[in-house]
């Protein structure tokens, strides 16, 4: 069946009780899928999540000429092979269902000097404008002209250039990075974004065989080498923050006590240290974390920003932790102005919520109460699922195509843990 048609089935449950692995990051395993075409070969990427986005990743790689598959043997990993034949062009159809298609704009311009991109669509929280992307790379010699929807650039050879990010993007980060790779000279990346995925896509950069110096922090400067020097490596995927903090979010709201493998305590800092105010015990492992839930959260009041403020990507999960807590706590948001959507959703589970502008007022009730609700996006999409786990009877949640964007088996790894979920 179709996952748009499908839905999950959610009852109150217990506290959370076990142990599961955290799966790779959507977030960096996309952008490295598409920084694979600056090299030709055998592409070889690890602990690869199960999520419907590298399928539409690998769907616009197989139009572009790189061709993708999951090892028979590991279905973790993901092999892609590209022939050295290409044809730079990301088409409407695959482009509009995932932001991240825009990654191609780097490595295809930067090494075949042309690109023709569908301009992109992916989460409808807001306008999400590539100006960063464009201006970058104009600094760097490329032209770009619009005709019928489609972004046309050019640049016989990208040139290196210093470059002032106003705000830390992810995306223009990457792109301009991938971009730089083989750029004729120095590239400086100035207030550049630092998420742990962007740090996953330099280390598999310089693997390869790039020059970049300051990996980690907000200044990146990247030495371009020779077109066609890179070699093609096996990478392994960065843990995956934003899935881990959602089984984290239902230990909370169950009050449970769980272990998660991999997930990795360093790339969360800031969270975790709003979690404990909220309550919950966190301890880092060798190789992972355990969370261990109070009866009832605390309620704390949170800001989102970009790395290594706490994400906007959390954001759904905190609302509905807030919603169940002791007291009253207000969420800013403040990097998509559009991004409460889902507040609606959670207020007909009963969850006592106002939006103004920016921020939520979150006054904690003490149970949720069962209901059908419909996924906006993938994050929002996974706090209705956790909402659902402290909700009085039946919490139906359709829009499932949302989540299988972004998580790998949320329902069995929930089901491991003792929640009462199924799909239907
Ligand atoms: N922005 C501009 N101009 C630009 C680029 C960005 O105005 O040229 C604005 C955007 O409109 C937005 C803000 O800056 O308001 C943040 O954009 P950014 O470029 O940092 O985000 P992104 O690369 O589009 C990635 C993640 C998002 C995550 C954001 C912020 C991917 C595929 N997406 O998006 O993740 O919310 O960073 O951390 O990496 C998700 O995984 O569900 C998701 C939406």
């Amino acid at each position: 069946m179709d996952s748009g048609a499908e839905q999950i089935v959610v009852r109150r449950s217990g506290p959370l009780e076990g142990e599961i692995t955290v799966p790779g990051a959507k977030n960096s395993v996309l952008k490295l899928m598409a920084a694979s075409l600056l090299v030709d070969g055998v592409t070889t990427l690890t602990n690869v999540p199960a999520i419907a986005d590298v399928a539409i990743m690998g769907d616009l790689l197989d139009a572009i000429g790189v061709s993708s598959a999951r090892h028979p043997k590991d279905p973790t990993t993901l092999v892609l092979t590209h022939h050295g034949v290409i044809t730079p062009v990301a088409p409407y159809e695959l482009v509009e269902r995932i932001r991240a298609s825009i990654n191609v704009l780097g490595p295809l311009l930067t090494r075949y000097g042309e690109v023709r991109l569908s301009l992109p669509g992916g989460d409808d929280f807001g306008s999400r404008p590539i100006d960063m992307h464009l201006s970058g790379l104009e600094a760097m010699g490329a032209t770009f002209e619009l005709h019928h929807g489609y972004l046309e650039a050019r640049a016989e050879r990208l040139h290196g250039a210093k470059i002032t990010f106003e705000f830390p993007s992810v995306g223009a980060t990457e792109n301009l990075l991938t971009a730089a790779v083989f750029a004729k000279g120095t590239t400086v990346i100035d207030n550049a974004a630092r998420e742990p995925e962007i740090g996953d896509l330099c280390e598999f950069l310089v693997a390869m065989g790039a020059d970049i110096e300051g990996i980690g922090s907000s200044t990146l400067v990247i030495h371009g080498v020779e077109r066609d020097s890179l070699r093609p490596v096996t990478h392994e995927i960065v843990p995956d923050r934003i899935q881990a903090a959602t089984y984290i979010a239902a230990a909370a709201v169950t009050g449970g006590e769980i272990t998660l493998r991999n997930a990795r305590a360093e790339h969360m800092e800031m969270l975790i240290r709003r979690f404990v105010d909220m309550g919950l015990q966190i301890t880092p492992q060798t190789q992972g974390i355990a969370v261990f839930a109070p009866k009832r959260l605390r309620s704390v009041d949170v800001a989102t920003l970009p790395y290594p403020g706490i994400a906007t990507d959390y954001k759904p999960l905190i609302v509905t932790m807030l919603a169940v807590a002791d007291g009253v706590g207000i969420v800013t948001e403040n990097l998509y102005p559009g991004r409460f959507r889902y507040v609606e959703e959670l207020m007909r589970l009963g969850a006592d919520i106002s939006t103004d502008g920016h921020h939520a007022v979150v006054r904690g009730v003490a149970r949720l109460s069962g209901a059908p609700v419909k996924a906006p996006d993938i994050r929002a999409g996974a706090a209705l699922v956790v909402a659902g786990l402290v909700a009085e009877g039946e919490t139906v949640i359709t829009g499932v195509d949302h989540i299988d964007r972004g998580y790998d088996d949320l329902v069995g790894r929930l089901a491991i843990l003792g929640a009462d979920i199924t799909r239907r």
